[in-house]
């Protein structure tokens, strides 16, 4: 069974359609990078993924179930975590607080737990736990709100553009890290990402987005071998 299915959506805000006829899949520990232009929808797709703008028609499937009509803390409860681009942390607080809200439904030990397995998997969080995340860097709060999904033990992580706030040396790293989770932590993973060339690199399948519909879906290491789309779309 697939983790995620997308089938034919339409989805945008208000009586505007951003995104249209939008079909792809994402399977066990697969890895899909979405790469377009500016403006292509790549935004709006994940968000209507997850529940958080108008879908007109089509459907969303995790696990095989119809979640289309489901509001996000559900989908959420079902195992898919989405990361926004901004705003996917509490910048007053410290980080420690910060995990303890993701994990605030959850008894004692499984916290402790699942804590040890996202500190295996991001040791540098045990130094920062006293620290109010608005004194972090980017990438040290991206691995922040990685954590924080990480505790609800999904089984697909959706991710905007994780590297944004980061500076270009850091981006092929931080990318690196993120097919860490999938092999470590064994999740899915959609991978909204500007920076084409490296989320190709390290992704399973790509879904290339322009002004809303799709121009490819397909092997990542084929849209990267498509010289014409590689070099209209993404700039290669
Ligand atoms: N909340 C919103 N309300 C209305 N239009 C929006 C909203 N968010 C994005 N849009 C529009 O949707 C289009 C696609 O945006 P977006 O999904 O953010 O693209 P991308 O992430 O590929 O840059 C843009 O034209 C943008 O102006
Ligand atoms: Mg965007």
């Amino acid at each position: 069974m697939r983790v995620l299915e997308v089938k034919g959506l339409r989805a945008g805000y208000g009586q505007m359609e951003i995104v249209s006829n939008v079909t792809f899949d994402v399977g066990d520990r697969e890895v899909v990078a979405v790469v377009g232009p500016n403006g292509s929808g790549k935004s709006t797709l994940l968000k209507a993924v997850f529940g958080l703008c108008r879908v007109f028609s089509g459907a969303v499937l995790f696990k095989g179930e119809d979640v289309t009509r489901l509001p996000p803390h559900k989908r959420s409860r079902l195992g898919m975590a989405y990361l926004p681009q901004t705003g996917n942390v509490f910048e007053s607080l410290t980080v420690r607080e910060n995990l303890m809200l993701a994990a605030h439904d959850l008894d004692e030990e499984e916290v402790r737990k699942r804590l040890e397995g996202v500190l295996s998997l991001f040791p540098e969080l045990g130094g920062l736990m006293r620290r109010k995340v608005r004194t972090l860097s980017g990438g040290e709060r991206q691995i922040v709100a990685l954590s924080m999904s990480l505790l609800r033990n999904p089984s697909l992580v959706m991710l905007d553009e994780p590297t944004a706030a980061l500076a270009p040396r850091l981006v092929k790293q931080a990318l690196k890290r993120v097919v860490e989770l999938r092999d470590e932590a064994g999740v899915s993973i959609v991978l909204v990402e500007q920076n084409a060339l490296s989320a190709l690199e390290v992704s399973d399948k790509a879904l290339l987005m322009v002004s809303g519909t799709v121009k490819f879906w397909g092997g990542a290491r084929e849209l990267l071998e498509d010289r014409e789309l590689a070099k209209t779309y993404l700039g290669l």
